[in-house]
């Protein structure tokens, strides 16, 4: 069984990744960000989740903003004012831990040599942890980050900008930077591996409480995919999650050393991958470029019990 620790900013789809990951592998904490909406929020959605997967683990909260500039957008309009489609849900039992989200990262990955870091959110807290203690990528088996778009096709209001990346460009530049080897599952590899709204909605509908949970909190999100014209189920973090969960899911990959831009005007926080290896540089980036969708698929019905 693969053992994680989910760097997250629960969010519609890290909820779903978060029930795929208590499915099918060990979970030895959350650790939390800022990101689709404000820490509190993420935080209490972390605890949420705890409550529902039914397990002890634990939720440590981690940076309340980004590394340098404060952010310019959040994703509430996807996500709700709440982070979880403002279902209403009430106060979760699950504490959280006294411990801070860096200090957890770091002393997690002393304990567990075997531990695959899953980011699924901004790298705020992933960057301070390693520029606290510069050896925390050797001592992780894996790094899986959900974030970038490969060839400039963003979703925020800088155009190349993909969400994580753009939140704290400054944090996700450290990351990549200072990790020699990471999985990217960035938003352009997502949108070629949405799921069928029908099916998914056959999903949804079994009756397993998890599957009913997330049907509620799906539909602010469901919604404005509909309103924008795209037809299927987006689940960025899941698909990160799988890839985490199951590395022989990927069916193509690229390496190459992928940078942040920090300072552009209209492109600051997009990725930028030296495709055509100019720069000379060791490939960071393991880019996925495609995974085996049945086998994605299987492993998100199982997540919802269905
Ligand atoms: C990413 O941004 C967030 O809104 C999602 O949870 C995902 O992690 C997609 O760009
Ligand atoms: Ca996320």
């Amino acid at each position: 069984k693969p053992q994680l620790l989910i760097d997250t900013d629960p969010g519609v789809d890290d909820a779903l990744a978060i029930l795929m990951a208590h499915a099918h592998a060990d979970v030895h904490g959350l650790t939390i960000a800022a990101g689709n909406v404000g820490l509190g929020h993420t935080v209490r959605n972390a605890r949420t989740l705890v409550d529902l997967v039914g397990m002890p683990t634990p939720v440590f909260a981690g940076c309340p903003t980004p590394l340098v500039r404060l952010p310019e957008e959040d994703a509430v309009h996807v996500h709700g004012t709440d982070g979880l489609g403002d279902v209403g849900f009430p106060e979760p039992k699950a504490m959280t831990s006294d411990e801070h989200a860096v200090q957890a990262i770091l002393r997690l990955t002393r304990e567990r040599p075997d531990l695959t870091l899953v980011a699924l959110g901004p790298l705020t807290n992933l960057a301070l942890a390693v520029r606290l203690d510069p050896s925390l990528p050797q001592r992780v088996k894996r790094l899986v980050i959900m974030g970038g778009a490969v060839t400039g096709l963003g979703n925020t209001g800088n155009i190349p900008a993909e969400f994580n990346i753009g939140f704290d460009p400054e944090a996700a530049h450290v990351v990549f930077e200072a990790f020699p080897s990471f999985d990217l599952v960035d938003w352009e590899v997502v949108l070629r591996h949405a799921f069928d709204q029908l099916e998914f909605d056959g999903w949804v509908a079994t009756g397993d409480q998890r599957a009913t949970f997330f049907e509620q909190v799906f539909r602010t999100a469901r919604a404005f995919n509909l309103k924008r014209g795209r037809r299927g189920v987006i689940a960025a973090d899941a698909l990160a999650m799988a890839v985490a969960i199951d590395p022989a899911i990927v069916t193509r990959m690229e390496e190459r050393h992928v940078a942040v831009e920090m300072d552009g005007r209209l492109t600051r926080g997009a990725t930028v991958v030296d495709w055509s290896h100019r720069l000379g540089r060791a490939p960071n980036a393991r880019i996925v470029m495609e995974v085996d969708q049945a086998r994605f698929g299987a492993m998100v019905r199982r997540a919802l019990g269905a």
